[in-house]
């Protein structure tokens, strides 16, 4: 899996940086072609003679080779890449990372990465517990990169907690699942629809709901990292996304949504609903704000276009749609349904019933129905393994 493969490893001043040089190792026994680029103060831990002998390139840490004047091209190092990965990743370069504090060359090659971005955190435990490393740690998720967790054990301060940094052999493995899974929609187009939509009374009114959109966004960074190509289609999100396979389509409203949906299903292999899409709107959208002297006691309301069962309607053989289900009660024959009125080859069931399922949580807990009236119930996940669950679902039909 890794041979050939361009790896960029940025090492960062934590003292995990000492087995550094066993994943280098491994990495190119396994065929794959390593650059190292260190921060200064990674030089303290590791020696960059170390590296390069095993690595078999130089070392790079800085911009600029004072002697001969030449260059060390983040850019071109960006571009070269199939991977990076960050390993130590520090509380600083997190930092550094997540707020794009370019001042070393790793951190300015980390921004001109055009690849998938792995790190692996190492740090005292309560620095790593602190809220800013895990705000830094969730927003670097939030732009598509992988974490390598770091392990529950003994740290170097003498206390016990989690912060080591994840063993050599397990980062390696880590990375060769990584293009394994990159093979399995390889040549494939993704259609995903996320969050709410936000049906306007007004220009300062709205009628909306909960849907964060996280589901959404952990498929398409799933998909994205299986090797498809992503069209995502977003109602209004708190949430930013960086992967240079996802194409970010913002809208507001469900016509909005409807209509970048279903111009875009055709050109689609495979289509996710996930969007909480508003069933009606208001029937008369006021061009100004609506004053409470002319005492509005009720909206009249119409219905959208159902944008799932319009492209139910449309699907070529060959096609895979998926949609999902929020149900309350008799979840299981509500969600059939729309499985067969909206001709889907899946339905993701979510229930309000369940703790950790639904809006607004990072976790969900799924049940999945086939056409063949198979169910296949999950327990309660990080978004991002569900989305791992549904992902494993739609290979297995294709
Ligand atoms: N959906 C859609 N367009 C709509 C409404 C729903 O594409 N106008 C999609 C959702 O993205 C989801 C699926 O249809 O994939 C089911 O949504 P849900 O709200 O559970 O069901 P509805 O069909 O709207 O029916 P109801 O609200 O009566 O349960």
């Amino acid at each position: 899996m890794l041979n050939g493969k361009k790896i960029l490893l940025g090492i960062t001043g934590s003292i995990a940086a000492y087995k550094i040089p066993f994943l280098v190792r491994l990495l190119v026994k396994e065929g794959a072609e390593v650059q190292v680029v260190m921060t200064e103060n990674a030089r303290d831990f590791v020696t960059p003679l170390t590296l390069s002998t095993l690595s078999k390139r130089p070392v790079f840490t800085y911009p600029f080779n004072e002697k001969d004047g030449t260059w060390n091209s983040h850019v071109d190092m960006g571009n070269w890449a199939d991977l990076m990965i960050i390993a130590p990743a520090s509380a600083a370069t997190l930092s550094k990372m997540a707020s794009g504090m370019a001042d070393n060359l790793l951190v300015t090659t980390y921004l001109s990465a055009k690849c998938p971005v792995f790190f692996a955190p190492a740090m005292d435990l309560d620095m790593y517990r602190h809220p800013t490393t895990a705000k830094n740690v969730e927003t670097l998720l939030s732009f598509g990169h992988q974490l390598i967790e770091p392990q529950v054990g003994e740290l170097a301060s003498g206390l016990c907690g989690a912060g080591r940094m994840e063993e050599p052999e397990n980062i390696l493995n880590v990375l060769r699942e990584h293009f394994k899974k990159k093979l399995r929609f390889k040549g494939k187009k993704f259609l995903i629809t996320a969050g709410p939509t936000y049906e306007y009374i007004d220009p300062v009114r709205f009628i909306g709901n909960f849907s964060s959109g996280q589901m959404g966004f952990a498929l398409a960074i799933e998909a994205a990292e299986r090797g498809a190509e992503v069209t995502l289609v977003s109602g209004p999100v708190n949430l930013t996304i960086s992967h240079p396979s996802i194409q970010l389509i913002k809208v507001v409203s469900a016509s909005e949504m409807y209509e970048k949906t279903i111009t875009t299903f055709p050109e689609n292999d495979i289509t996710i609903m996930s969007a909480a899409v508003a069933d009606f709107t208001p029937a008369v959208k006021s061009g100004i704000k609506i004053k409470k002297e002319n005492a509005l006691t009720a909206i009249n309301l119409v219905p959208t276009k159902d944008i799932l069962a319009t492209a139910g309607g449309m699907k070529k053989p060959g096609q895979i749609l998926v949609g999902f289900a929020l149900e309350t009660d008799h979840e299981i024959e509500n969600a059939q349904k729309k499985l067969h009125t909206k001709n889907l080859d899946l339905i993701v069931l979510n229930s309000l019933n369940d703790a950790g399922a639904g809006f607004g949580v990072a976790t969900n807990k799924i049940t999945i129905l086939d056409k063949s009236r198979n169910q296949y119930d999950f327990g309660v996940k990080p978004k991002s393994e569900v989305a791992s669950d549904i992902l494993d679902k739609i290979s297995g039909l294709l």
